[in-house]
């Protein structure tokens, strides 16, 4: 294998963020998929906005804020559902291909790691339940600088723990955004389009579009 540090976004990358939601889609109600992609874009955006005013706080209350935000942008939703969806983020299900490419890349003698905007409580959590812990070297979350992807300095956390160039890192993120600052920055990045999306940020373009994970293996 060319690479031998791998290093994954943790939510739409490993963990799907939207199957709480189709879980609960009954009960939440006729707009459950827009809830669903509402509550993560504002998720996302707290994230970025409180970054760019040089202030921080985790990505817990930002999860919790941005669904409450969202259930009042959706009259339809179900509110007593707002346990149940917060619980996916303590209890996520990964993607059906993540464990077993897991696995190949740590037999093959990778290093893995995950690097997320997530906070080290949640992270902790959803690869436990996930039964994916032990696999990975190191779970490094920007709570450790408390600045949100797709700052640099983030991307600079797994470069200066492992003493390595950015170029040596493979990166996977199914987030374009986040592909885009880990492609800025200098590493390998494979862009996980699992919804088919169009592209966009065409001058940060990832060095491969994969339709999941399964296909890293044979990238080297
Ligand atoms: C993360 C967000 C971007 O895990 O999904 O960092």
């Amino acid at each position: 294998m060319a690479y031998s540090t791998f290093v994954f976004d943790a939510y739409g990358t490993l963990f799907d963020v939207h199957a709480a939601v189709r879980k609960h889609a009954a009960e939440v109600g006729p707009e459950a998929q827009f809830l669903s992609e509402l509550w993560r874009a504002k998720q996302l955006e707290y994230s970025w906005l409180l970054t760019m005013m040089g202030r921080y706080r985790d990505f817990w209350s930002l999860t919790e804020e941005a669904l409450d935000y969202a259930l009042q942008r959706v009259p339809t939703a179900n509110r007593a559902t707002r346990a149940a969806l917060l619980d996916a983020y303590w209890t996520c299900d990964t993607y059906a291909e993540v464990p077993e490419l897991l696995k190949q890349l740590k037999m093959r003698g990778a290093r893995l790691a995950i690097l997320s905007n997530g906070s080290p409580k949640m992270l902790a959590a959803a690869c436990q339940s996930a039964g994916i812990g032990d696999l990975f070297d190191d779970v490094v979350s920007v709570d450790e600088i408390r600045v949100y992807k797709p700052d640099p300095r983030v991307y600079d956390l797994i470069t200066t723990r492992y003493r390595v160039f950015p170029e040596a890192v493979s990166f996977q993120s199914s987030n374009r955004w986040d592909a885009a600052g880990a492609a800025a920055f200098g590493f390998r990045t494979v862009w996980v389009n699992r919804n088919g999306l169009p592209d966009e940020y065409a001058e940060f373009k990832p060095a491969a579009v994969l339709p999941n994970l399964g296909g890293l293996l044979a990238l080297g």
